[in-house]
């Protein structure tokens, strides 16, 4: 069984990544890709030792994909990315991109999930899935019920969304333990 070789793709704080990275197990991260210079993960990244990579505005896609194949990437997770990954990057990796989404897909997709769905009394949870060319949809890997709907009426956004953070980290270190070509 060959191990899995991640990059990691983000766009902003990177905590889901720092939370991988902070982890002392044998997790082979060889690139962080950051649609954004000004994401804060980079200099977290940066700080472990792990290559980094930030796209230009207009994405070329097809030097990318080289960029990752010459790197011997297996697997992509999507951490907080906040790009549409386009058809033709899916094709050459179906089936080992990942994304984490925090709402209970198909339920809330898109930005503001977690208040969106506080708001409404929802019940709130973390989605794991394969990405495909809509935004947060696809094959669902992993999918926790976090706050159910009868706690969010009775505690904070900011209870709800640290605890929704923390299992999310758990989730994704599940999704990465999971993942072995
Ligand atoms: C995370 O909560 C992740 O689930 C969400 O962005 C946040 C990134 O945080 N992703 C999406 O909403 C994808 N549609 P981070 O940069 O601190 O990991």
């Amino acid at each position: 069984m060959t191990k899995a070789r991640w990059a990691l793709f983000i766009s902003g704080q990177g905590s889901n990544m720092s939370a991988l990275l902070d982890q002392k197990w044998d997790l082979d991260v060889a690139l962080v890709v950051s649609s954004s210079p000004k994401a804060q993960g980079l200099k977290r990244a940066r700080r472990s030792g792990v290559p980094t990579l930030v796209l230009d505005a207009k994405i070329h896609w097809q030097k990318l994909g080289a960029e990752l194949e010459r790197l011997q990437i297996t697997h992509v997770f999507l951490l907080g990315f906040m790009k549409i990954v386009p058809p033709e990057f899916l094709n050459s990796w179906t089936g080992v991109i990942l994304n984490v989404h925090p709402s209970l897909l198909p339920h809330y997709p898109g930005l503001k999930s977690m208040e969106r769905a506080y708001q409404d009394g929802a019940d709130m949870g973390i989605t794991v899935h394969h990405v495909n060319e809509q935004v947060d949809a696809g094959h669902v890997v992993l999918q926790k019920t976090i706050v159910p709907k009868d706690v969010v009426k009775k505690i904070s956004f900011k209870s709800a969304e640290q605890m929704m953070h923390q299992a999310e980290y758990a989730l994704v270190r599940r999704a990465v333990e999971g993942a072995y070509a």
